[in-house]
């Protein structure tokens, strides 16, 4: 099994929500030192942890996980090293209770080590179309794994997920680079949190689990290292959507 190094911070002082409404609580705060305070607080994750960033490395990395190289120069092997990349070492998944369900978008080259240390889980798929819309005219379609544990309970639905990423172009109006649509955060809100337990988005971004949440009339808690993203979150929860 493949366990990861825990990479711990400390907190110093206490952190305050930066919006607290409707049952949504937003934090702006690093995941990884904030989590442990908040232990009591959710008694379920629903997350799309940054990933993808700096991934530069031409060698095996520590973790075993995969070897796809863009770049082989010393800088991008430095680059390996970034704090940004480090939140895929599933660290974090450490410190969530084990008993406490998850759902978690991934690259598959993650899936072995996610299923050694929850080894009862399913997996669904968010389809993407037209994901790059760049590539001369081409329809094309990425498939995100959704790593769920331990696996659909509140809801009927066996279908894996297929969602539509928006037109061609969609993505120049996106809030945040790794946006996902909200019916797709509702859909596995439905399928994997029970209605009257509270969420946890530790990787919150422009807030589409938090805005699906409050949607449903479920809570929710974010946490947002990025200010920017912050702002975003809590101008898009002042919008009151116009049908419920
Ligand atoms: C893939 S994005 C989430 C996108 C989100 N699903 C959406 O629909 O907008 C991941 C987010 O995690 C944030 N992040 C990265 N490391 C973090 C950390 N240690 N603590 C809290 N947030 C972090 C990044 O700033 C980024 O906005």
């Amino acid at each position: 099994m493949n366990v990861d190094r825990v990479r711990t911070t400390q907190l110093t002082g206490t952190v305050s929500p930066i919006y607290d409404h409707d049952g949504i609580v937003l934090y702006n705060a690093d995941a990884f030192a904030f989590l442990p305070a908040i232990a009591d607080d959710y008694q379920a994750v629903v997350t799309d942890p940054p990933y993808g960033t700096g991934w530069t490395s031409g060698g095996v990395d520590a973790r075993g996980s995969g070897t796809r190289s863009k770049d082989h120069t010393a800088s991008s092997i430095a680059t390996y090293e970034k704090p940004e990349w480090d939140v895929w070492n599933t660290s974090w998944i450490h410190i969530v209770d084990a008993y406490k369900p998850v759902a978690i978008f991934c690259p598959d080259r993650v899936l072995h080590t996610l299923a050694a240390i929850r080894p009862t889980y399913r997996l669904r798929y968010y389809v993407k179309t037209m994901a790059r819309p760049a590539w001369r005219g081409l329809d094309s379609v990425t498939v995100e794994p959704i790593f769920i544990s331990p696996g659909p309970r509140y809801s009927k639905e066996a279908c894996h997920l297929i969602a539509d990423n928006g037109s061609r172009g969609a993505g120049k109006s996106k809030l945040h680079p790794c946006q996902k649509p909200v019916n797709v955060l509702s859909w596995i809100l439905r399928g994997c949190c029970h209605p009257d337990h509270t969420v946890l988005d530790p990787f919150a971004g422009s807030g589409t689990t938090l805005l699906a949440a409050r949607d449903m009339g479920r809570r929710a808690i974010g946490i947002e290292r990025d200010e920017k993203y912050c702002k975003i979150i809590v101008q898009r929860l002042s919008q009151r959507p116009l049908f419920v």
